[in-house]
Formats: C-alpha cells, structure tokens, sequence
C-alpha cells in the first residue's frame, strides 16, 4: 500500500481509505447489509496496508458505525484511524451536538474519534451550522479530547462556497469529491489545491463516481480507452487519476465487493503522484469532454432557478440527475439517489414557469422536472422524508 503524510499531524495515512457506505448487502435481501462478509473485506483491507475507514452517523442507519467497530475490534483495529460524521441535515438546535458525537462514540466504541467531520455540506446545513455555533463546538470537543482532528465533507454547488466554510474555522482536514469527471464542479481540482495550500489534508469520496464510471461504457467512449496503448479496468484509470494529484491525502472507495477491495488495494499499492503520463491524462481529458456532449441539458448551476422555486426544489441537483441518467447506465443508482437523498423530489413542482423565466440556458424546466420524477421516483421509498 502506498502512503501519504497528514500535513497537519505527520500521520501516515493509506493512499486507499475504506468507504463504509456501501457495504454489501445480503443475497436476496439487499437492503440488509451482509455484516460477516463487510467484516471479511475490512479485515482484508486493513491486513493488506488500509489503515483509514471512513463512516458515518447515518450509513445504514447507523449500522455502518457498529460493523465498523467489530470488524475492527480488538487488535484488527490497532492502527487505524477511523473517521465518522455529524449528521449536519438532521442538527436543529446545539443541545443535539454531543448527541450525535456521543452516539457515535458509543456505536464506534472508541472514547476519541480520530477524524470528525460536518457531513455533507451544502449551503443549507451551512447556515444551521452557523445558527449552532457548531464549530466552536468541535473546537471545545477537540480541546477535552473526545476529537483528533476536525473536518467537514463538502457537497456545496461552487468553489467559493467551498472557500468560505474553508476559511470560516480552524479545520484540520477536508473531504471532497473528485474524479475525473467532476474535475470542475462543487470544490474540484481547485478546491482540493486551495485546502492543500491551507496545509490540510485532502480525502477524496466518489472517485469513480460512485461507480457509474465503472458500470457499462457507453457506445463510442470505448475507443478513448482503446487509444491508449497499456491496458486497465475502468476502475484502474479512475482511481489511478486521482491518486496522480500529490494533494491527495486518502482516497476514499465505497467498495461493495470482496473482488473490488482486492482490486483497488492492488490499484493504491502501485499508483502514486505522477503515476498518470501526459498522453494518458489528455486522452481522459477528452474523453471526459466527450461524455459531457452526451449530457441532454446544459445547465451550469448557477441556481437562478432554485431561488424563486415555491416548492424549494434543488432544482441543478434534479437536473444532474437527469444529465447523468442519459451518460451513465446507472438507472438504479440515480433511483437510489432520487428517493433516498433528495429532501424536495421534482414531483413537487407545480410548473409556475419562475425558475424558466431566470434560467439564462432557457431550459425547460418544468418538462425536465416531470420527466425526471417519471423516470426515478417511488414514492414507497420516502418514507424518511418526514424525519428530515
Ligand atoms: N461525506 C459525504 O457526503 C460522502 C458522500 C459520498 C461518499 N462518501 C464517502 O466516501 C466513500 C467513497 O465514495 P464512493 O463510495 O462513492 O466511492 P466510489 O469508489 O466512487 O464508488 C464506489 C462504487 O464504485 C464501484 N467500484 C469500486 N471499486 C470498483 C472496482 N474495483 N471495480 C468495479 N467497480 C468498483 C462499486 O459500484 P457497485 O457497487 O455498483 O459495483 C462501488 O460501490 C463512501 O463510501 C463514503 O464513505 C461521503
């Protein structure tokens, strides 16, 4: 396994973090997860060099936390860090932060958790964990030791988004999500330089973008693949042009199979900055711009049209969706997505025509909505929605 520096600790962190958000379900009953073979491959990971795990409050119901710490138990988890999130969509009021932290230290079975972060942030949570002084929170936790290092997980829409919370507080790390796809939205490649000239450490999340760069290629992107002379799985390129950047602390792989774990270990012992020549970094350039022609609607998520929506929908995030459904063969994780993760489904939109009048790409966005919740909607999947 290769190794990188935490610039603020010296810890030597595995170039492979393990994902705990994708744990793999039971044969049949793919909404348990398959707790012995999770184990099996965290142990596998760890024994083979991985010494990052990443998990969170809400993975699994909160599962993910408890597989986590049997599988790492005892003298499996000497060594390894372990990195667990505050559900920053579910916080409300302060007196809700040592609830959160103490679950998870009690779920984790850990006293200290060695890196804490804000889930998620978006510009919604942003102005709650404002309103909450959440920072000063972490800051007091870290101070009485219960924290190592203080971090948030950014899903904010723009680089100076990104930049503000950044610069807001004394943070230790970020985790941002990149790959070769996403080189130019929410942080990107410019986010993760601008934490490293902060001297924080960088985890990179959906490096394969959870996995839809590693489902079915679609016709005529094949031959970008092709035009390069060594051959790798798609999984190899994706990981590998991550780890190409020296910023990179850890990259983080929601693994679901046994095969993948051992794959991308494999991956991660080999590839290093630098790894990528730069033949092959502008043939998956072009490649990445060829993709993107396939995208349907050219929305740039300027969010003009989300400010005015009476029904609050994240209307680019719908929209992304929809892009991505058309490039991708990757039906039921956008389904996963749509009904799991997307407080305001399109199905709320009552076409006013406001967020058509503003969008300066003049998309149709009333028709975009409706087709997109007639794709990927079930309603018998949102249950969760009302705890939200
Ligand atoms: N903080 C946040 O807001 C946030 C958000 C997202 C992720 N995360 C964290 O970041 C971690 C990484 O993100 P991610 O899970 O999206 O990572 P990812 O590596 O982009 O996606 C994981 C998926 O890629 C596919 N895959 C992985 N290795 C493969 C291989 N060798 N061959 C073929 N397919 C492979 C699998 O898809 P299939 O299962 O379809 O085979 C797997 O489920 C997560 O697990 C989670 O811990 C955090």
């Amino acid at each position: 396994m290769n190794y990188r520096i935490n610039p603020k600790t010296g810890a030597k962190l595995s170039l492979l973090g393990f994902g705990a958000m994708r744990l793999p379900g039971l044969a049949g009953n793919p909404s348990e997860i398959d707790e012995a073979e999770a184990i099996r491959m965290i142990r596998y990971a760890v024994g083979n060099g991985v010494n990052y795990v990443d998990t969170a409050f809400t993975y699994n119901e909160g599962e993910s936390e408890k597989i986590v710490a049997k599988a790492l138990g005892g003298a499996h988890g000497e060594g390894v860090y372990v990195a667990t999130k505050m559900p920053t969509m579910r916080l409300r009021e302060p007196k809700e932060h040592s609830y959160f932290l103490d679950l998870s230290r009690s779920r984790l079975n850990r006293d200290c958790i060695d890196y804490y972060l804000l889930h998620g942030m978006k510009e919604r949570y942003w102005d709650v964990v404002r309103r909450c002084d959440t920072i000063s929170f972490l800051v007091k936790k870290k101070a009485e030791g219960l924290i190592r290092n203080m971090g948030f997980s950014f899903h904010g829409q723009t680089f100076d988004f990104f930049r503000e919370v950044l610069d807001a507080g004394p943070w230790d790390f970020v985790q941002i999500q990149l790959n070769y796809m996403d080189a130019d939205i929410q942080a990107g490649v410019e986010g993760l330089k601008y934490a490293a000239s902060k001297g924080l450490a960088v985890m990179i999340m959906e490096p394969l973008k959870g996995g839809k760069l590693t489902d079915k290629i679609p016709p005529g992107i094949q031959r970008y693949w092709d035009a390069i002379d060594i051959k790798r799985t798609p999984a190899d390129w994706g990981l590998r042009w991550v780890a190409n950047f020296p910023e990179v602390t850890v990259v983080l792989s929601g693994m679901s199979t046994m095969e993948q774990v051992r794959e991308n270990v494999a991956i991660l012992s080999g590839a290093d900055a630098g790894c990528l020549s730069g033949r092959e970094l502008s043939v998956i350039a072009e490649m990445a711009g060829e993709y993107n022609k396939l995208i349907p609607y050219a929305c740039t998520a300027c969010k003009y049209c989300s400010a005015g929506c009476p029904k609050q929908i994240d209307i680019p995030l719908v929209i992304g969706m929809r892009n991505e459904a058309a490039v991708f063969d990757c039906k039921d994780k956008i389904t996963y997505e749509l009904n799991h993760l997307v407080r305001k489904p399109p199905s709320l939109c009552v076409a006013c025509g406001k967020c058509e009048e503003v969008c300066p790409q003049h998309l149709p966005v009333a028709s975009i909505m409706k087709e997109t919740s007639g794709m990927f909607e079930d309603a018998s999947l949102q249950w969760w929605r009302e705890y939200v």
